[in-house]
């Protein structure tokens, strides 16, 4: 699947996204339980984002209100509504993580990435962001890079983790 280019005044779906929602609505009851994969379809074919055209496309295709599917891509961490690296970092600044070093892990990927929360390096490789409670308290400071939880940070843990993501 090809990486689009968002198309602000013609919001319309690539032929094979379209293909794809048309086969799974044959398996699913009704366009509300086709939302979720439908999503899933776009984000890839927009190049691991949604942006304001793609939400748009989407809810013309399934004849769903823009606002429902606005309210679904915020409510669900995994829709991107700006541009995320390939390797997505989430570092939990809630309260134990916070008292135990949050704020120096986020300097720490701010000065080795060279870019700002919720930018992407310029090669495409990181992004990262702060996040709630990740459900680790106990081993804080922590941090998630894609689906694998790093924990009992330091700054140098965080520079070696950071070389090992190609
Ligand atoms: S406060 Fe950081 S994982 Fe819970």
């Amino acid at each position: 699947m090809s990486v689009l280019e968002p198309q602000v005044d013609a919001p319309t779906l690539p032929a094979e996204v379209k293909a794809a929602i048309t086969e799974l609505r044959k398996r699913y009851p009704t366009a509300e339980a086709v939302l979720l994969p439908a999503l899933h379809l776009a984000q890839k074919a927009w190049g691991g984002w949604l942006p304001d055209a793609a939400i748009a496309a989407v809810a013309a295709e399934l004849g769903l209100p823009v606002t429902k599917v606005y309210g679904v891509v915020t409510f669900y961490d995994l829709y991107h509504q700006n541009p995320v690296g390939k390797h997505r970092i989430r570092v939990c600044t809630n309260l134990a993580c916070q008292l135990r070093g949050a704020e120096e892990i986020m300097e720490v990927l701010h000065a080795e990435l060279g870019v700002g929360e919720d930018e992407v390096t310029p090669d495409g490789r990181c992004s990262f962001v702060h996040f709630e409670c990740l459900g680790s308290c106990d081993t804080a400071p922590m941090m998630m890079v894609d689906d694998d939880y790093h924990e009992n940070l330091t700054p140098q843990s965080v520079r070696t983790i950071l070389q090992g993501l190609k």
